[in-house]
């Protein structure tokens, strides 16, 4: 028994693969799909809060910090996306270096990243979309846009979060072409309203808002970096396109590093915009970037900036379920989860079945769960991830020197070294009660695949 829970999948049978999925992205669309997956709900709620709370103006300088953390990963993800060019992103690279039981958690441990992070994001959609609404003049009923277990008062449902997730979900059973292109325009809306936001607040910084850059001093810039992360999440889903990439060894790479860089770039000008134009003081609230806008006595902007934000988080559920269903796929193809998630559609040529499960879950979490707290347990799913990813790459250098590396991680080892510490000391600032809910969570794992992936394992039967 132990010696299968060690066993470990070749990279050349990992390479090896049937692709049965259509091939169709691009450089363009990988990119895409990163910046799709990232810029959301942290941008557009979590920096006033973190700057009002934590980091004062000096969030730019979280901004930054996060931003190395996920850079170190992100050279790692690429290192290992070019060599191993599968869908199920570290849950595959786990595989193939650190063993099937390690990779189980990590497939576990990224359902936290992926389909947890899809119904905050939806929660949050849901919010701005009423918010939007009340603006002109159509009010919903508070039973229709409260779960229950949120608000046993006066909640019933959240109807709007169900309903989006559920029509992504469709957009995503139909096709990955499809949703590339709609993901595409959605990009451009909310990267043209942040380009707007940026150009019309730029005139009115005032430099005194800055004066006081640092109030919470270096203690407050870092739990700053540790609440903004969950800006940067999702720019690894683009591994888990890898398997319906045209040219996947040197696109996906390229798409993490590219998509990764925008974000960073934006999220920097756009907080030292934000903390410029207003003070930070007064940044404590659910629509940050609107509110700056009103400040400033630009209030035709603030409906504009609502309708980037809608598409934004729309972009980021969008790439984060197609995330999940993939990752389910990738572990149902190795006998890990119950045949069905890995059942392709004849036409479509997606992972219809795994979308519409992790697609109906979502929607249900979203639709009935108080769940917006639980952000911090996604930021720690997906640093455990990146740790693991970085590990990967040291294994493997060790392991397979010899294997052709269509992207090479530069300055190795201390850039995966330098990414696992970053990465732990982010997860050492969680609370513990976060750490608590991982461990729980990753307990209910253990039964799941003691209970039926360790019998149903490709590997197990064919060894
Ligand atoms: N990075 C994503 C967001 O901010 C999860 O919404």
């Amino acid at each position: 028994m132990p010696k299968q829970l060690l066993q470990r999948k070749s990279v050349d049978a990992l390479t090896a693969i049937e692709n049965s999925l259509k091939q169709t992205l691009t450089a363009k669309d990988l990119t895409l799909l990163g910046i799709g997956a990232v810029i959301g709900a942290g941008i557009f709620v979590l920096t006033g809060i973190a700057a009002a709370k934590y980091a004062g103006p000096a969030i730019t300088i979280s901004f930054v910090m996060a931003g190395v953390a996920c850079a170190l990963a992100a050279l790692c993800y690429s290192e290992l996306a070019s060599m191993m060019p599968v869908s199920g992103s570290a849950y595959s690279y786990a595989y193939a270096t650190m063993g099937e039981l390690m990779a189980w958690i990590i497939g576990w441990d990224l359902v936290l990243e992926y389909a947890l992070a899809s119904s905050t994001v939806a929660i949050g959609w849901a919010g701005y979309l009423t918010s939007f609404m009340d603006t002109l003049g159509l009010h919903m009923p508070r039973y229709l846009t409260t779960a229950y277990l949120a608000d046993p008062a006066a909640g019933f449902i959240n109807l709007p979060a169900v309903v989006i997730v559920l029509l992504l979900t469709g957009l995503l059973v139909i096709g990955i072409r499809q949703s590339a292109i709609f993901n595409f325009v959605m990009v451009l809306i909310k990267l043209s309203v942040i380009v707007l936001f940026i150009a019309a607040g730029l005139g009115h910084v005032q430099t005194e808002n800055w004066a006081d850059f640092a109030p919470f001093g270096f203690g407050g810039i870092l739990t700053g970096a540790g609440v903004i992360f969950f800006a940067y999440i999702g720019f690894d889903a683009v591994s888990t396109a890898a398997q319906e990439a045209v040219n996947p060894q040197k696109d996906v790479p390229f798409g993490i590093i590219a998509s990764l860089a925008v974000c960073t770039l934006i999220y920097i000008l756009v907080a030292g915009v934000l903390t410029g134009i207003i003070s930070y003081k007064e940044l404590n609230v659910a629509a940050p970037i609107a509110l700056a806008v009103d400040h400033i006595g630009m209030s035709w902007l603030s409906p504009i900036i609502k309708i980037g934000a809608i598409a934004g988080l729309t972009s980021v559920m969008l790439v984060l379920l197609m995330g999940q269903s993939r990752i389910f796929f990738a572990m149902a193809s190795d006998g890990l989860l119950p045949p069905l998630f890995a059942d392709v559609h004849p036409q479509f040529r997606t992972p219809h079945l795994s979308t519409a499960i992790v697609g109906s879950a979502v929607a249900l979490l979203a639709g009935f769960m108080p769940i917006e707290k639980l952000g911090e347990l996604v930021s720690i799913g997906t640093l455990f991830a990146f740790v693991l990813v970085c590990g990967g790459v040291l294994l493997l250098r060790i392991s397979h020197p010899e294997m052709e590396r269509h992207f090479r991680c530069p300055a190795s080892p201390y850039v995966p070294v330098g990414g696992i510490l970053v990465c732990l000391s982010l997860m050492a600032g969680l609370p513990l009660d976060t750490w608590l809910r991982l461990f729980i969570w990753l307990l209910i794992g253990f039964g799941i695949y003691f209970g039926y992936g360790i019998k149903h394992s490709r590997l197990r039967q064919a060894g």
